[in-house]
């Protein structure tokens, strides 16, 4: 069997009104007892799934065009993660890596070494979520810089912890009522050049950027000598699935290098093989960040996170940072599955149905008007709804309506940013599955643009 080969039906079935029954008893019972904070758009509730087809209660069948928020990579339970899990599962469950030894966290360690952008031997530091990562890594540039500042950038995500928090800047609602928070942070612009208000090229807008940190936040704002790291993502996410020009991250570690600042790729959305390459930092020539961080598809679901630093660079004592959970054995497997997976065919498969589905939105776009921006790689692409092209105005409502019409046709989308919708399928998709999609979303557009 291929590792792609799951058996996947290519379509959806939905065989009773939306939610049904078990779905909305099940919704009645979570809000009583679950805090009204996360984000629940449409009501869908998972049964069981494979690959990228998920099941909900009451039997009615989704294609999975968002992987539980870019996470099982491999799909719903690729059989031969699951059974690697169960196989770690026999074993032990968990030792604590902060204090004992298992192979599977050096080998996934040494893994994750070779796989990083440049030639550096890397060291990493195993955690449990993306926040955790980039708190991490935070601390860590502070600890080796001896400087407490952070220049982070408008629309990134990077967590919900405190540190993470503070370095984000993509809605307000994530800060709103938490302050005081992390001291020393400067936000500034990341190359959204399809909105730029005066419709310079991609590569003047990069320029421009880096001239903004050099001209207003090194001569206004912070010595740059005071500045521990840029924290970038390489293409963001939660933002809007923005994807920097190509001179960008180049001309900005130039920048770092030049004051002895360190970079940060938060790849925690984009790596893994979401962008058809192991990192989407390996996409920008001669971008080698000192750190990448790491969580989402890491461990195709299991909770792991990594901070993948070089050598020189993860240099701090015992007991400067430690945790219990990170690096739990049975997520090390997992991981390491994953890892083995992709090099088998997954990461081709992101690339291969990756141009397919972007060709495929990009000929949507040619027949709507309403379609803005189409961009990405690999299978993490990004899809603007605008009032028209000409105006380039955000269509939030309209993304918002077409991503619910889309539940309710059997197709699972997500939205990010404020009038995108991300499209971010588990990397098994397969051809078949992504033509149901493409055709569902013309239907739906139809529907609801009057064309
Ligand atoms: C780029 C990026 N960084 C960090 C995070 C935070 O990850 P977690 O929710 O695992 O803490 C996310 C989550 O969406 C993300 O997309």
């Amino acid at each position: 069997m291929s590792v792609i080969d799951l058996n996947q039906p290519a379509t959806p079935e939905i065989i009773t009104p939306l939610p049904g029954p078990k779905t909305k008893a099940l919704i009645e019972r979570d809000k009583r007892v679950i805090s009204p904070s996360y984000t629940r758009g449409y009501p869908f509730s998972i049964d069981r799934g494979r690959g990228a087809v998920v099941y909900d209660l009451d039997g009615n069948r989704f294609l999975d065009f968002c992987a539980g928020i870019a996470v099982c990579s491999t799909g719903h339970c690729h059989p031969e993660v699951v059974q690697a899990i169960k196989d770690q599962a026999d074993r032990f469950l968990h030792m604590s890596g902060t204090d004992f030894y298992y192979e599977s966290m050096a080998d996934l360690a040494q893994k994750l070494s070779d796989t990083a952008p440049g030639n550096t031997p890397r060291k990493v530091f195993f955690t449990n979520s993306g926040t955790e990562s980039n708190e991490g890594a935070l601390k860590l540039a502070r600890y080796y810089t001896g400087r407490d500042k952070i220049v982070s950038f408008y629309r990134s995500f990077h967590g919900r912890t405190f540190g993470s928090m503070s370095v984000s800047a993509s809605k307000v609602v994530h800060k709103k009522r938490f302050s005081p928070l992390l001291p020393g942070v400067f936000h500034t612009y990341y190359p959204y050049f399809y909105r730029d208000p005066i419709g310079r090229t991609p590569e003047e807008c990069a320029d421009n950027c880096i001239r903004f940190i050099k001209e207003f936040i090194f001569k206004m704002a912070t010595p740059p000598e005071e500045v521990a790291a840029f924290l970038v993502e390489p293409v963001q996410g939660e933002g809007g699935y923005v994807v920097p020009p190509p001179n960008f991250l180049p001309a900005l570690q130039e920048l770092a290098h030049q004051y002895g600042i360190l970079v940060i790729a938060d790849e925690v959305q984009s790596g893994v093989g979401r962008t058809g390459k192991m990192w989407a930092s390996q996409h920008f020539e001669g971008f080698d960040p000192d750190i990448i961080t790491s969580a989402k598809g890491l461990a195709s679901g299991m909770p792991l996170g990594a901070i993948i630093a070089k050598e020189h660079i993860m240099t701090w004592e015992p007991g400067t940072h430690a945790t219990t959970f990170g690096g739990n054995p049975v997520a090390c497997a997992a991981s390491l599955k994953t890892l083995d997976l992709l090099e088998r065919g997954l990461l081709e498969n992101s690339q291969t149905q990756g141009a397919y589905l972007m060709q495929g939105l990009k000929a949507l776009q040619q027949d709507f008007e309403v379609i803005g921006d189409v961009r990405g790689f690999g299978l993490m692409i990004g899809m603007e709804l605008v009032t028209s092209r000409e105006t380039r105005e955000k269509a939030g409502k309209l993304r918002d309506d077409i991503v619910d019409a889309c539940f309710y046709e059997g197709l699972l989308i997500l939205g990010c940013g404020e009038n995108t919708i991300r499209f971010c399928p588990p990397l098994v998709i397969t051809q078949p599955q992504i033509e149901t999609a493409l055709r569902i979303l013309r239907s739906v557009m139809e529907r609801l643009t009057s064309v």
